[in-house]
Protein backbone atom coordinates (compact mmCIF):
# COMPACT_ATOMS: atom_id res chain seq x y z
CA UNK A 1 0.00 0.00 0.00
CA UNK A 2 1.15 3.42 -0.92
CA UNK A 3 1.04 6.66 1.15
CA UNK A 4 -1.15 9.30 -1.29
CA UNK A 5 -0.56 13.30 -1.07
CA UNK A 6 -2.10 15.98 -3.00
CA UNK A 7 -2.45 19.52 -3.73
CA UNK A 8 -3.60 21.74 -6.15
CA UNK A 9 0.00 22.13 -7.66
CA UNK A 10 3.62 21.89 -6.32
CA UNK A 11 3.06 23.51 -3.19
CA UNK A 12 2.85 19.53 -1.73
CA UNK A 13 6.10 18.81 -3.01
CA UNK A 14 6.58 20.81 0.52
CA UNK A 15 4.98 17.95 2.14
CA UNK A 16 6.89 15.59 0.33
CA UNK A 17 9.92 16.59 0.81
CA UNK A 18 9.62 16.61 4.34
CA UNK A 19 8.24 12.97 4.41
CA UNK A 20 11.34 11.49 2.28
CA UNK A 21 13.93 10.97 5.32
CA UNK A 22 11.35 9.17 7.29
CA UNK A 23 8.54 7.40 5.07
CA UNK A 24 7.96 3.83 4.87
CA UNK A 25 5.96 3.85 2.10
CA UNK A 26 5.45 4.72 -1.33
CA UNK A 27 4.19 7.91 -2.37
CA UNK A 28 1.46 9.06 -5.05
CA UNK A 29 1.86 12.60 -5.35
CA UNK A 30 -1.66 13.83 -7.19
CA UNK A 31 -1.56 17.93 -8.47
CA UNK A 32 -4.91 18.95 -9.08
CA UNK A 33 -2.86 21.56 -11.59
CA UNK A 34 -5.63 22.22 -14.00
CA UNK A 35 -7.44 23.88 -11.22
CA UNK A 36 -4.78 25.92 -9.42
CA UNK A 37 -4.90 28.27 -7.92
CA UNK A 38 -7.49 26.54 -5.01
CA UNK A 39 -7.75 29.61 -3.20
CA UNK A 40 -9.76 31.56 -5.46
CA UNK A 41 -12.26 28.99 -5.99
CA UNK A 42 -15.73 28.20 -4.08
CA UNK A 43 -16.59 26.07 -1.12
CA UNK A 44 -18.68 23.61 -3.60
CA UNK A 45 -15.80 23.74 -6.83
CA UNK A 46 -13.35 22.46 -4.15
CA UNK A 47 -15.49 19.60 -2.89
CA UNK A 48 -15.96 18.24 -6.36
CA UNK A 49 -12.50 18.70 -7.24
CA UNK A 50 -11.35 16.68 -3.61
CA UNK A 51 -14.10 13.66 -4.62
CA UNK A 52 -12.38 13.23 -7.67
CA UNK A 53 -9.09 13.18 -6.21
CA UNK A 54 -10.01 10.72 -3.67
CA UNK A 55 -11.92 8.32 -6.23
CA UNK A 56 -8.69 8.31 -7.84
CA UNK A 57 -6.83 7.14 -4.43
CA UNK A 58 -9.22 4.66 -3.63
CA UNK A 59 -8.64 3.30 -6.90
CA UNK A 60 -4.86 2.84 -6.49
CA UNK A 61 -5.76 1.22 -2.45
CA UNK A 62 -3.66 3.95 -0.93
CA UNK A 63 -3.15 3.05 3.18
CA UNK A 64 -4.28 7.12 4.05
CA UNK A 65 -4.34 10.78 2.21
CA UNK A 66 -2.30 13.68 3.42
CA UNK A 67 -4.46 17.09 2.19
CA UNK A 68 -0.60 18.50 1.55
CA UNK A 69 -3.47 21.27 1.00
CA UNK A 70 -4.56 23.84 3.56
CA UNK A 71 -6.95 25.08 1.31
CA UNK A 72 -8.63 22.06 1.22
CA UNK A 73 -8.33 20.93 4.67
CA UNK A 74 -10.10 24.41 5.84
CA UNK A 75 -12.78 24.21 3.10
CA UNK A 76 -13.06 20.66 2.65
CA UNK A 77 -12.89 18.88 5.80
CA UNK A 78 -15.77 20.43 7.92
CA UNK A 79 -17.90 18.28 5.36
CA UNK A 80 -16.49 14.90 5.55
CA UNK A 81 -18.13 13.23 7.41
CA UNK A 82 -16.46 8.98 6.53
CA UNK A 83 -13.85 9.77 4.67
CA UNK A 84 -13.27 6.06 2.07
CA UNK A 85 -9.18 6.13 3.46
CA UNK A 86 -8.01 7.95 6.53
CA UNK A 87 -7.19 11.45 6.04
CA UNK A 88 -4.32 13.38 7.78
CA UNK A 89 -5.18 17.14 8.03
CA UNK A 90 -2.31 19.86 7.76
CA UNK A 91 -4.67 22.47 9.64
CA UNK A 92 -4.53 20.32 12.42
CA UNK A 93 -0.69 19.70 12.16
CA UNK A 94 -0.01 23.66 12.31
CA UNK A 95 -2.04 24.21 15.39
CA UNK A 96 -0.03 21.74 17.66
CA UNK A 97 3.11 23.06 16.11
CA UNK A 98 2.12 26.46 16.54
CA UNK A 99 0.71 26.23 20.42
CA UNK A 100 4.30 24.52 21.39
CA UNK A 101 5.86 27.51 20.46
CA UNK A 102 3.72 30.66 20.42
CA UNK A 103 3.16 32.88 23.61
CA UNK A 104 -0.35 34.17 21.97
CA UNK A 105 -0.15 36.16 19.15
CA UNK A 106 -0.30 34.00 16.07
CA UNK A 107 -0.02 35.07 12.13
CA UNK A 108 -1.47 32.83 9.57
CA UNK A 109 -0.12 33.55 5.93
CA UNK A 110 -2.78 31.53 3.77
CA UNK A 111 -5.44 31.59 0.81
CA UNK A 112 -8.42 33.72 0.23
CA UNK A 113 -10.13 30.43 0.66
CA UNK A 114 -8.71 29.54 3.91
CA UNK A 115 -8.84 32.64 5.02
CA UNK A 116 -12.52 33.27 4.15
CA UNK A 117 -13.17 29.76 5.74
CA UNK A 118 -12.04 30.86 9.32
CA UNK A 119 -10.64 27.70 9.69
CA UNK A 120 -7.62 28.15 11.21
CA UNK A 121 -8.94 29.84 14.31
CA UNK A 122 -11.49 27.51 14.95
CA UNK A 123 -8.75 25.19 15.23
CA UNK A 124 -6.70 27.39 17.66
CA UNK A 125 -9.71 27.80 19.49
CA UNK A 126 -11.02 24.45 19.98
CA UNK A 127 -7.41 23.88 21.78
CA UNK A 128 -7.14 27.24 22.91
CA UNK A 129 -9.61 29.67 23.50
CA UNK A 130 -6.87 32.29 24.62
CA UNK A 131 -4.76 32.86 21.40
CA UNK A 132 -5.10 35.82 19.19
CA UNK A 133 -5.37 34.43 15.83
CA UNK A 134 -4.77 36.86 12.80
CA UNK A 135 -5.53 35.43 9.21
CA UNK A 136 -4.02 37.17 5.97
CA UNK A 137 -4.59 36.49 2.59
CA UNK A 138 -2.16 36.56 0.06
CA UNK A 139 -4.07 36.06 -3.24
CA UNK A 140 -0.77 36.56 -5.37
CA UNK A 141 1.14 34.54 -4.06
CA UNK A 142 0.26 30.92 -5.28
CA UNK A 143 0.15 32.24 -9.34
CA UNK A 144 3.18 33.82 -8.96
CA UNK A 145 4.90 30.39 -7.09
CA UNK A 146 2.94 28.34 -9.89
CA UNK A 147 4.46 30.53 -12.78
CA UNK A 148 8.21 29.90 -11.58
CA UNK A 149 8.82 33.01 -9.14
CA UNK A 150 10.55 32.53 -5.96
CA UNK A 151 12.91 35.65 -5.87
CA UNK A 152 12.86 39.05 -7.56
CA UNK A 153 10.76 41.99 -7.23
CA UNK A 154 7.62 40.49 -7.64
CA UNK A 155 7.88 37.98 -4.95
CA UNK A 156 9.17 40.90 -2.66
CA UNK A 157 6.29 43.04 -3.23
CA UNK A 158 4.11 40.73 -2.49
CA UNK A 159 5.28 39.32 0.70
CA UNK A 160 5.83 42.92 1.72
CA UNK A 161 2.00 44.12 1.41
CA UNK A 162 0.98 40.34 2.96
CA UNK A 163 3.81 39.99 6.11
CA UNK A 164 3.84 44.17 7.27
CA UNK A 165 0.14 43.58 8.38
CA UNK A 166 1.08 40.53 10.44
CA UNK A 167 3.77 42.53 11.80
CA UNK A 168 1.54 45.98 12.35
CA UNK A 169 -0.23 43.28 14.52
CA UNK A 170 2.52 42.17 16.34
CA UNK A 171 1.84 38.17 16.11
CA UNK A 172 4.99 36.51 17.92
CA UNK A 173 4.59 33.53 15.48
CA UNK A 174 3.63 33.39 11.78
CA UNK A 175 2.82 30.04 10.21
CA UNK A 176 2.87 29.33 6.39
CA UNK A 177 -0.68 28.45 6.30
CA UNK A 178 -0.25 27.32 2.45
CA UNK A 179 1.99 24.80 1.49
CA UNK A 180 3.26 26.53 -2.07
CA UNK A 181 4.84 29.50 0.59
CA UNK A 182 7.98 27.79 1.48
CA UNK A 183 9.45 28.14 -1.48
CA UNK A 184 9.39 31.93 -0.98
CA UNK A 185 10.39 31.53 2.54
CA UNK A 186 13.80 33.84 1.90
CA UNK A 187 11.89 36.20 0.85
CA UNK A 188 9.48 36.02 3.92
CA UNK A 189 12.19 35.53 6.62
CA UNK A 190 14.21 39.07 5.01
CA UNK A 191 10.87 41.07 5.81
CA UNK A 192 10.26 39.23 9.44
CA UNK A 193 13.90 39.76 10.20
CA UNK A 194 16.35 36.63 11.94
CA UNK A 195 13.91 36.21 15.27
CA UNK A 196 10.36 35.26 15.05
CA UNK A 197 9.21 31.64 14.07
CA UNK A 198 8.06 31.20 10.87
CA UNK A 199 6.13 27.60 10.87
CA UNK A 200 6.40 25.18 8.02
CA UNK A 201 3.29 22.68 9.10
CA UNK A 202 5.19 20.20 6.74
CA UNK A 203 7.64 18.80 9.39
CA UNK A 204 4.64 18.66 11.58
CA UNK A 205 3.09 16.53 9.06
CA UNK A 206 6.07 14.24 9.43
CA UNK A 207 5.67 13.57 12.88
CA UNK A 208 2.01 12.52 12.44
CA UNK A 209 2.86 10.28 9.01
CA UNK A 210 5.54 8.54 11.20
CA UNK A 211 2.89 8.06 14.31
CA UNK A 212 0.12 6.73 11.76
CA UNK A 213 2.80 4.16 9.79
CA UNK A 214 4.16 3.24 13.40
CA UNK A 215 7.19 1.64 11.53
CA UNK A 216 5.28 -0.57 9.22
CA UNK A 217 5.63 -0.46 5.58
CA UNK A 218 6.76 -1.39 2.51
CA UNK A 219 9.97 0.48 1.78
CA UNK A 220 12.91 1.25 4.22
CA UNK A 221 13.19 5.34 5.16
CA UNK A 222 15.24 7.02 2.16
CA UNK A 223 14.48 4.21 -0.36
CA UNK A 224 10.85 3.91 -1.03
CA UNK A 225 9.61 5.37 -4.53
CA UNK A 226 7.45 8.15 -5.60
CA UNK A 227 4.64 8.40 -8.59
CA UNK A 228 3.53 11.71 -9.34
CA UNK A 229 0.57 12.56 -11.20
CA UNK A 230 -1.09 15.81 -12.45
CA UNK A 231 -4.72 16.86 -14.26
CA UNK A 232 -2.93 19.22 -15.99
CA UNK A 233 0.40 19.42 -17.92
CA UNK A 234 3.29 16.89 -16.84
CA UNK A 235 6.11 18.76 -18.36
CA UNK A 236 5.47 22.02 -16.75
CA UNK A 237 5.12 20.13 -13.38
CA UNK A 238 8.26 18.24 -13.68
CA UNK A 239 9.96 21.06 -14.55
CA UNK A 240 8.85 23.33 -11.82
CA UNK A 241 9.33 20.51 -9.49
CA UNK A 242 13.03 19.63 -10.35
CA UNK A 243 13.44 23.50 -10.26
CA UNK A 244 12.14 24.00 -7.14
CA UNK A 245 13.15 20.77 -5.23
CA UNK A 246 16.75 20.48 -6.90
CA UNK A 247 15.64 16.90 -6.94
CA UNK A 248 15.25 14.79 -9.77
CA UNK A 249 11.38 13.85 -9.83
CA UNK A 250 10.86 11.36 -12.27
CA UNK A 251 8.17 11.21 -15.13
CA UNK A 252 5.13 12.71 -14.36
CA UNK A 253 1.94 11.31 -15.46
CA UNK A 254 -1.49 13.02 -16.60
CA UNK A 255 -4.71 11.64 -14.83
CA UNK A 256 -7.70 13.35 -15.60
CA UNK A 257 -10.79 12.56 -12.83
CA UNK A 258 -13.53 11.60 -15.01
CA UNK A 259 -16.84 14.35 -15.08
CA UNK A 260 -14.31 17.17 -15.97
CA UNK A 261 -15.70 17.98 -19.13
CA UNK A 262 -12.17 18.33 -20.41
N1 LIG B 1 -1.00 24.81 -1.55
C1 LIG B 1 -2.38 24.92 -1.24
C2 LIG B 1 -2.64 25.35 0.16
O1 LIG B 1 -1.91 24.88 1.04
C3 LIG B 1 -3.28 25.46 -2.34
C4 LIG B 1 -3.00 26.82 -2.81
C5 LIG B 1 -3.82 27.23 -4.03
O2 LIG B 1 -3.91 26.46 -4.98
O3 LIG B 1 -4.37 28.34 -4.02
O4 LIG B 1 -3.52 26.09 0.47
Amino acid sequence: MALGIFDSGVGGLTVWQALQPTATQHIIYFGDTIHVPYGDKTPDELFGYFQRIMAFFVQRQVSAVVMACNTMSAVVMPRIKEPPVPLINIIDAAVTQALTVTKGRIGVLATRATTESRAYPRAFHGVDPSVEVVVQACPKLVPFIEAGYRTGSIIEQAVKEYVVPLLEAEVDTIILGCTHYPFVLPEIRRIVGPHMPILDPAQQIRVVVEDFLQGKGECQPGECKSEFWVSGDPWKFRHLARAFTGLDIPAVQRYRPSGEGM
